[in-house]
């Protein structure tokens, strides 16, 4: 009886692996006839074979004669979940350059209403690309001459709407991070409910609060920095609204307008109303020179302080080189922002803004 019942289940499973090797010699016959009609040589289609599996051979026969798909699926950065939208994408852009097309597909944006381009590819694979702002990107990269990394920068910026043309009301929920700037502006009535005075021997200034935890953090950089010798103090932290009023008019009537502009922010638009920046020894270009200036700029990340208008940033943040003025962010923004030599407006578009969306 036993043998019966080992014979019936031996001769099944012989019927059946015959019944599989037959229809899988089947498939792969069908697979070859239909790629040879859509005009596939056979060499193409053994490639094909090879690094294609079965199960995706419909994304293939669906469509007519790709001249391009052995080189897209050859790539080095070929993914083989991607194939349907390598041949989509490469269907609307059969012009552009494979490795583009693949680059921009494998940035896992949906990409579609744009069209290929190597400027794309360039952009997708920027750190602090904003998918939402690639119209923008395209826009401002195809007009000037920049590299990817400033495009990003600078439209992340808000540099592409122009200065003081669309402005907003700064965000009070920002805390540390709030952004003031040629965009963003404070209310005339705006004014922090902690200020504190900085104490004596760290004050030269007649404008000396700052918000408690800057003014801390403050005092804590001068006290570390004078164990290295370095005497910094502050000379002008907190001014309010009137006080910026009087300060901008006065470089106004000294330079005019477009060149105090560079320099001096309009009242409303400076981070001075925050209580969380302040400016260090001495407003004058010399002090970049200095060691005070050096050590700030190596060791103020460490204290959640950033130069705040750093050399060769201008276009970002709006304002010429300010070696003196530096801004209290807290140590886990400054580290990032030192890391990475972003500007505030760079870090706060990335960081802050895109994450509230
Ligand atoms: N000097 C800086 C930009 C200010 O006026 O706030
Ligand atoms: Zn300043």
């Amino acid at each position: 009886m036993k043998k019966i019942i080992f014979g019936v289940i031996g001769i099944l499973t012989i019927t059946l692996i015959i019944y599989m090797v037959l229809l899988n010699y089947n498939e792969e016959y069908q697979f070859k006839k239909k790629m040879r009609k859509s005009g596939y040589n056979d060499e193409e289609i053994i490639t094909v074979m090879e690094m294609i599996p079965k199960k995706d051979y419909d994304i293939i026969l669906k469509r007519e004669y790709n001249d391009s798909l052995i080189d897209i699926i050859s790539s080095d950065d070929f993914k083989e979940n991607y194939l349907d939208m390598y041949l989509d994408y490469y269907e609307k852009n059969s012009d552009e350059d494979i490795q583009n097309i693949i680059t921009i597909v494998n940035s896992g944006y949906d990409l579609d209403d744009y069209p290929a381009s190597s400027l794309l590819a360039k952009l997708v694979n920027e750190k602090y690309y904003i998918y939402k702002n690639t119209a923008r990107y395209l826009d401002y990269g195809n007009s000037h001459k920049e590299t990817p990394r400033k495009i990003v920068g600078l439209v992340n910026a808000n540099v592409d709407l122009g200065f003081y043309n669309k402005v907003l009301a700064s965000d009070l929920n920002d805390n540390n991070l709030i952004l003031v700037n040629k965009f963003y502006y404070l209310d005339k009535t705006y004014e922090p409910d902690d200020l504190i005075i900085l104490s004596g021997q760290y004050n030269g200034g007649v404008n000396n609060r700052l918000r408690k935890e800057a003014a801390e953090a403050f005092m804590k950089m001068a006290s570390a920095a004078l164990l290295d010798n370095v005497y910094i103090k502050n000379i002008s932290a907190y001014r309010s609204y009137d006080y910026q009023v009087n300060l901008y008019d006065k470089y106004v009537r000294r330079d005019g307008k477009e060149k105090a502009d560079i320099y001096s922010a309009r009242p409303g638009f400076s981070e001075h109303q925050t209580g969380l920046c302040l400016d260090i020894n001495s407003a004058d270009d010399s002090f970049k020179d200095t060691k005070e200036a050096k050590w700030l700029q190596d060791n103020a990340y460490k204290y959640g302080f950033i130069l705040r208008f750093p050399k060769g940033k201008e276009d970002i943040t709006g304002y010429k080189y300010e070696p003196w003025h530096y801004r209290y962010v807290g140590t886990d923004a400054a580290r990032i922002i030192y890391d990475n030599d972003l500007t505030l407006e760079e870090y706060y578009a990335y960081y802050v803004e895109n994450k509230k969306s």
